[in-house]
């Protein structure tokens, strides 16, 4: 039988390397490319480990045109690509814009540009719920229009789905909601520099010891306890999307986009709540004043995920949580 490669730029990373996991189940043969400029070769080995077996990776980087199309050269018969490698801090954006449309965009368009001269039709691309900008009706659905973007972050995810449309490849942009927790194994996650803005890995530090305490940025919104709302969704439930998109996409030429979220909407306050039920601690928190940026709640519609892809999210927090503990500890 013929492998069913995948590449998989960004494979090295937090959602990725859950996703090359489930890819590998699946009898997908996945080959990632990342330099590691956010992550660890530790996932790489995590990988293997979970899997039993060695995966093949480049440690190249996506902007690089000639590396790229070299790695194309090598690999035929490339069913499709999944897209990660993209730099994700939306508070770094903000200061380092110019690094974010570089590298965001950047590593699109030289993957393209491989993809029209190896061939390869079918791309699945890595993109936020910030896409949306305020939404207007909650839960929010695929239809929404794209607001004004709240950060450059999120202005490259606009501009990179616009790319997609605009281009003849078959595509499926996932728009994840906020993805938490961990391969129950603790031998895969997130070892990026950019968790000082996400709540879950703030909560988890400050459990741990390093931090003093999570700062809940306001609590005047007008929302159930003044809190912000998002809707959480486990990494596992997220990679597992990313399967059922490339079968979906190998049958369904065309272009789509899917939200992935649980859509339940969860507060600030709710959140550690469930963190501290969930694994028998206690969480140090103050209120602090509102965080420029934030938006006041956003969760998803993800119906359309479930009617075309099969895919629904099955975890539930408490298990998200108590996997995010355990990572914090063994990392
Ligand atoms: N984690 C989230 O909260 C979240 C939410 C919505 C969307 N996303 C998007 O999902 C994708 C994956 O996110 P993640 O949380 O796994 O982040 P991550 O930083 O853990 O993974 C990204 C991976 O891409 C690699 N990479 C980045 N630029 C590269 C380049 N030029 N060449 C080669 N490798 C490069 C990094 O080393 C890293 O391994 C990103 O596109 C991100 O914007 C993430």
């Amino acid at each position: 039988m013929n492998e069913r490669k995948v590449i998989v730029p960004g494979g090295a990373g937090y959602i990725g390397s859950h996703t090359i996991v489930e890819l590998h189940k699946s009898g997908f043969t996945p080959i990632i490319i990342d330099n590691l400029c956010n992550s660890s070769e530790k996932n790489i080995k995590g990988i293997s480990e979970i899997i039993g077996k060695d995966i093949k990776w480049h440690n190249v980087d996506c902007t690089n045109q000639k590396a790229i199309d070299n790695i194309f050269e090598l690999e035929d018969n490339i069913e499709g690509i999944i897209h990660f490698a993209a730099y994700k801090s939306v508070e770094e954006s903000v200061q380092n814009p110019k690094k974010y449309y570089d590298n965001n965009i950047g590593s699109l368009e030289v993957i393209l540009n491989s993809m029209k001269k190896y061939k390869v039709n079918n791309i699945i691309f890595s993109s936020s719920c910030t896409v949306y900008g305020i939404p207007d009706i909650l839960p929010v659905t695929e239809n929404a229009s794209f607001k004004k973007a709240e950060s450059p972050y999120a202005e490259t995810k606009q501009i990179c789905e616009k790319i997609l449309i605009e281009n003849n490849f078959s595509s499926v942009s996932l728009r994840y909601f906020n993805p938490i927790g961990s391969h129950s194994s603790s031998l895969i996650g997130d070892y990026s520099d950019d968790k000082a803005s996400n709540l879950i890995p703030i909560i988890t530090e400050t459990a741990i010891g390093n931090r003093e305490k999570v700062t809940v940025f306001g609590n005047d919104y007008n929302t159930s306890d003044g809190t912000c709302i998002r809707d959480y969704i486990h990494v596992l439930d997220l990679a597992k999307s990313h399967v059922k998109s490339m079968d979906f996409l190998i049958k369904n030429a065309g272009k789509h986009a899917f939200n992935i979220g649980t859509g339940i909407g969860v507060s600030v306050l709710q959140a550690i709540r469930i963190f501290e039920k969930s694994n028998n601690i206690k969480v140090n928190y103050s209120i602090g004043p509102r965080r420029i940026g934030d938006i006041e709640q956003i969760y998803a519609n993800s119906n359309l995920a479930k009617v075309k892809l099969n895919w629904e999210a099955k975890e539930t927090i408490e298990q998200a949580m108590i996997s995010a503990w355990e990572w914090e500890k063994k990392k």
